[in-house]
């Protein structure tokens, strides 16, 4: 089965026969069509599934709004339903689909970020990947601060100082190939305003690829040794199929034995979302630390 695009009309084909139609015109459906003898055996769903794919409709970060006719029968009606359809209660029947975005675990680190790092500070990013945390923090940094870049791969490396000159932003960060392990040699104890890790793997490349406890749990306290009083590290935490949750748990214990004495330590469930989803966590280095 597979869903072709031609301009604004999407054919789907069950090897080589088409079966089914559809026709989107910005976000207006002015056309869905499955041939008689394929309905009832999910054909219609595949199609308007990927129509909705290819247009964003799944997309968590971007809004999508799309809209139908008034549906012909009550199978027409219970796929659009099926896909988050309702009407609009217009006079000629339509159904719309409308989606916000969800706030996601790296926006709400960002949002943190920045009501608390200062601007112009000095800051680390350490899984910089195609270097949207960088950006990020350079924008926090510019003009006077700096912004160290760390990933294993030299692809993200390369991405993420192509982001930043693209910006103008190349003189205020630079990403270099390290192991976060190893970060400890790269930042002195005490220097940081902010860390920043966004663990797993680099979007866009193989997924085998990712980060792993054995060189988290280092890197964390590293990171953290390489804070100032009153700095602050995030860590956005993975768990799937692929990665599985060894890494979740080991980090998520390394966190809760923090000595209170020392850090503030915040674990930001989303608590209506699966039990995967990602996780950030916010750890804030007490400005005066007890018994110093
Ligand atoms: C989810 S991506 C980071 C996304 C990135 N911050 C951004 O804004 O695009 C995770 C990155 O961590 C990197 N990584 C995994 N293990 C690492 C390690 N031991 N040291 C440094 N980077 C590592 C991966 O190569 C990958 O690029």
């Amino acid at each position: 089965m597979q869903v072709t695009r031609q301009d604004n009309r999407y054919l789907l084909y069950k090897e080589s026969t088409l079966i089914g139609q559809a026709e989107l015109d910005g976000d207006r459906i002015t056309m869905f069509t499955v041939q008689p003898q394929w309905r009832n055996r999910g054909y219609g769903s595949y199609l308007l599934r990927e129509m909705l794919r290819l247009n964003d409709g799944f997309a968590r970060q971007t809004p999508s709004h799309f809209t139908a006719p008034a549906p012909e029968n009550a199978a027409a009606a219970a796929l659009l339903h099926k896909f988050g359809f309702s009407p609009t209660g217009e006079a000629d029947g339509s159904w719309q689909r409308v989606r916000s975005p969800d706030m996601t675990a790296v926006e709400l680190c960002h949002r943190f970020l920045e009501g608390t790092i200062p601007t112009g500070g000095t800051f680390l990013d350490a899984t910089c990947g195609n270097g949207h945390d960088t950006l990020f923090l350079c924008r926090k940094a510019s003009p006077n601060g700096r912004v160290l870049a760390l990933d294993i791969q030299p692809a993200a490396v390369e991405a993420t100082n192509r982001l930043l000159a693209e910006h103008g932003l190349q003189g205020v960060g630079r990403a270099i190939v390290c192991d976060h392990r190893d970060l400890g040699h790269l930042v002195p104890p005490g220097t940081l305003d902010a860390a920043v890790f966004n663990f797993g793997w680099l979007p866009g490349a193989d997924h085998a690829v990712h980060s792993a406890a054995e060189s988290t749990l280092p890197a964390l306290q590293a990171a953290l040794d390489a804070l100032k009083p009153g700095g602050v590290l995030t860590a956005v935490l993975y768990s799937g199929k692929v990665i599985g949750d060894g890494e979740k748990q080991a980090v998520l214990e390394f966190f809760r034995a923090l000595p209170l004495t020392k850090y503030t330590v915040l674990v930001c469930e989303f608590a209506n979302w699966a039990s995967t989803a990602p996780l950030p966590c916010f750890v804030l280095k007490k400005p005066f630390q007890a018994g110093l």
